[in-house]
């Protein structure tokens, strides 16, 4: 059996790098399902971003934002509570929420629950499942910074959307997917480039 996944996707700047992951997600082999769940936010920010005529919740948004068709991608309304993801029973390996607003940072710290992207990590972090929450702000204030500290400490990997430079990127693309294949390491799911830092002696 491969691995189900959950990406959340809310209305940070960076829905590229969701982007990326759903591709690098549908083309692997080790994983079965992904689950899909776009925050209202987070689709206008797609529209903005990608320049996609995406609706935000009808279920062929999935393909809209993979350019293709996929049977391995699922995608839920946000306002669809009753869906499978929302229960502790329903088996996940592991939740992604990239990119994270701070708005859904805040509610999670709080630990409300007003969509399927909020019960779903919730659920996440209750079963002892793998949660990496990716924030994108800045500058940050001191909430945002609490809000961090408090979810990392229920459990959760904190992955800030701050792309690095030492494999020396040439397009936006290779910083993306980069970054994207580190959140990859956490997943679990192989990639095919070695994100690992050699040292230069
Ligand atoms: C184009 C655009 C870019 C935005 N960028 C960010 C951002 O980088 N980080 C952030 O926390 N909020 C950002 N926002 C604001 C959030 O979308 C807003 O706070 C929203 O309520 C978040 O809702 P959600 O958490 O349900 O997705 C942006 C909004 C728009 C329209």
């Amino acid at each position: 059996m491969g691995k189900k996944i959950i990406v959340g996707i809310t209305g940070a700047s960076g829905v590229i790098y969701a982007q990326r992951l759903l591709h690098y997600l549908e083309e692997s082999s080790e994983v079965e399902i992904v689950n899909l769940v776009i925050t209202s936010a987070g689709a206008t920010v797609i529209r903005e971003e990608l320049e996609l005529k995406l609706s935000g919740v009808r279920e062929s948004d999935a393909e809209l934002l993979l350019g293709r068709a996929t049977s391995k991608l699922k995608h839920f309304p946000v306002k669809d509570i009753g869906a499978s993801i929302a229960s502790g029973s329903y088996p996940v390996d592991a939740m992604v929420i990239i990119p994270c607003s701070v708005n859904t940072l805040g509610i999670l710290a709080a630990g409300i629950v007003r969509d399927l992207v909020h019960r779903a990590a919730d659920v996440t972090l209750k079963e002892n499942r793998k949660l990496i929450v990716v924030p994108r702000e800045t500058p940050l204030n001191r909430i945002h910074i609490e809000n961090m500290l408090r979810l990392q400490q229920a459990g959760a990997i904190i992955i800030p959307a701050m792309p690095a430079f030492y494999h020396h990127p040439k397009t936006i693309l290779d910083l993306v997917d980069h970054f994207v294949f580190r959140v990859m390491d956490h997943l679990g799911v192989t990639h095919s480039e070695d994100t690992a830092w050699q040292g230069r002696s």
